[in-house]
Order: structure tokens, then C-alpha cells, then sequence
């Protein structure tokens, strides 16, 4: 079992210095020891953690609200060919960030390799408190980060070469293969796109109503079996309870076992070609960081086969 590897020191598609830090952290905890000699993956990793300073732009001013769209450009279209390179060797592609505007380099060169290496389009399973579908014009931030499913989706486009431009159309997500989990703290102009596009999104409520195992039954039912899978963590689906440390908490979110939960199951579909794990910020809620470093490796843990018994 081969896992590329690829650890992105990123924070610009949002305002709070510090989730750039997380990889290291994750690393220094032991993440990737964990995953070469307790689960057997043979691990391709560069050993660093990249920041990308030779590609940031030198004047970088909003375009359409949009906050530092040039640098989360260059970062995500550098990042989309780094996964893509271990993709399509057939390796599962771990991205540690970094903020979830990443989601736009790791899940179109997943979406790329996976339509060369095996004709088929992925799946993408977001589990988030947000939905992070606004365009441009509906964010109420102009953070990058509240928008990667949008411009993955084309439901947000952009001509400019250098503010995703660079999009292709095999590394587009089309939006009945993409579903949602742990969704609580939706933006007005994010509900009414979710609904006029179909989308498929379980809510808390609907962890509350059916229990986490159904829930993750009927998503995984809505991608269908077989199909490849993108499992999209953002660290804020979790109840700040289990994830203090990210910068953007809200309350009511899963259990560290629901997480946890949500992954083995992915596991368990033996479809699973990628995963990312974002918006751990150690520099945030100090003493609660050592626990979401904790939390971060469980849930990557769990998605990567580490079962109970
Ligand atoms: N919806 C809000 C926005 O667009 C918050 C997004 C939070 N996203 C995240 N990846 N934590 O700014
Ligand atoms: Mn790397
Ligand atoms: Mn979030
Ligand atoms: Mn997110």
C-alpha cells in the first residue's frame, strides 16, 4: 500500500495566521510514524513542508472580494500537480494543510488522475461545519476558504489564468458525485445554491435525527459503490470540544467517534483514493491544541484502515 504524501504550510485563504503550522505539528506528533509502522503504507513523502515562496505573487489586490486570489491561485495550481503526480501512480494522496482553501489543488489533481488512471470521475465526501461553496460574489468574507466547492464545481468561474483560470475541465467535481457531513453554520446564498443544484448535504440535524451510521450509509448510497472517493476533512466538523485549535469553531459539531467514525467507514469502501485534513491551527486556543493535533490524527488515522480490532 503506497500513500504520497504532501504537507502544505498554507494560510491565505483565510485571515488567522498559524494553520500553517499544522503539518509540522501533525508530523511531530507522529502521524506519519503511525502510518508507516503501525498500518504498513509505504510512504512517499519529500520530507519538507512546503510554503511555496518562490511562486507567490509580488502585488496580490482582492479581485471580485476575493482576498489574496493570485497567492491561493499559484499555491492550489502548484499543490494540484503535486497530487496529481502521486495519484496517478496509484498512491493514496494524503494532503496536510493548511487552511481548506487547499481543497482546490488536492481534490482537481485527485479529480485529474483518477479520470487518466482509471476513467472514472471521484466522489467527493466534504465533512465540514461549513459548506465552503460560496462564490465570489456570495462570500460574506472574501476568504478563499469559504469557496474551494465553488470554483471545483464551476459554479464559480474565473477567465484569468492566474486566479483559477488554470481550472481544467477534467479536474471539475460534478455536484451530484459531491455530499456533505457535519454541516452547521451555512451561509443564505449557500443554502439556495445547495438546493438549486440538488445537492446532497446532511446537516447535524440529520446526524441527530438518523444517528451517524445511517447518515454515512445514505451518503456513501448517494456516490454509489465503486466509486472513487476524496474524503475532504475540515477539523471544524468536530465539536470544539475535540478540535479547539481552527479558526473558525462552531458549536454543535461531532464527537471525536463520529469523526473518527465517518473515516473507518470510508476506509471500509476500500474506495478511497485521497484525503485532506485542514484547519488545524496550533497558534489558536493554546491549550486546546495539543488535543486537536490529537483529534487530527485519529480521524487520518481512521480513514487509512486503523480499525478497532
Ligand atoms: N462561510 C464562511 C465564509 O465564507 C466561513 C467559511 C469557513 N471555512 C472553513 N474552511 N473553515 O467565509
Ligand atoms: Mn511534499
Ligand atoms: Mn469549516
Ligand atoms: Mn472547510
Amino acid at each position: 500500500n503506497q500513500l504520497g504524501l504532501v504537507a502544505v504550510g498554507f494560510s491565505g485563504g483565510q485571515g488567522k495566521p498559524g494553520v500553517e503550522s499544522a503539518p509540522l505539528a501533525l508530523i511531530e506528533a507522529g502521524l506519519i510514524d503511525q502510518l508507516r509502522d503501525d498500518l504498513g503504507y509505504e510512504i512517499y513523502h519529500d520530507e519538507k513542508v512546503h510554503f511555496y515562496e518562490s511562486i507567490l505573487p509580488a502585488s496580490d489586490p482582492d479581485h471580485r472580494g476575493m482576498k489574496k486570489p493570485r497567492t491561493v491561485s499559484a499555491v492550489t495550481r502548484q499543490l494540484s500537480q503535486q497530487v496529481y503526480d502521486h495519484a496517478k501512480e496509484g498512491r493514496l494522496a494524503l494532503t496536510l494543510g493548511g487552511d481548506h482553501s487547499i481543497a482546490i489543488g488536492s481534490i482537481s489533481g485527485s479529480a485529474k488522475a483518477i479520470r487518466e488512471r482509471l476513467g472514472r470521475e471521484i466522489a467527493v465526501i466534504w465533512v465540514d461545519a461549513h459548506a465552503d461553496i460560496n462564490t465570489p460574489e456570495l462570500s460574506p468574507s472574501g476568504n478563499i476558504h469559504g469557496m474551494p466547492m465553488a470554483f471545483l464545481t464551476r459554479l464559480a468561474h474565473e477567465e484569468k489564468e492566474d486566479i483559477f483560470g488554470w481550472l481544467q475541465d477534467d479536474q471539475i467535481v460534478n455536484t451530484r458525485k459531491l455530499v456533505y457531513i457535519g454541516l452547521r453554520d451555512v451561509d443564505r446564498g449557500e443554502k439556495k445554491l445547495l438546493r438549486d443544484n440538488g445537492i446532497k448535504a446532511f446537516s447535524m440535524h440529520d446526524i441527530d435525527r438518523y444517528g451517524i451510521g445511517r447518515v454515512v450509509e445514505m451518503a456513501l448510497a448517494h456516490i454509489g459503490n465503486d466509486t472513487p472517493i476524496h474524503l475532504s476533512f475540515d477539523v471544524d466538523a468536530l465539536d470544539p470540544q475535540w478540535a479547539p485549535s481552527t479558526g473558525t469553531p462552531v458549536r454543535g459539531g461531532l464527537t471525536l467517534r463520529e469523526g473518527d467514525f465517518i473515516c473507518e467507514c470510508v476506509h471500509e469502501t476500500g474506495n478511497l483514493v485521497a484525503m485532506d485534513l485542514v484547519e488545524v491551527n496550533p497558534s489558536l486556543a493554546a491549550p486546546g491544541a495539543a488535543e486537536t493535533i490529537r483529534t487530527g490524527c485519529s480521524l487520518v488515522r481512521s480513514a487509512l484502515g486503523d480499525t478497532l480490532l
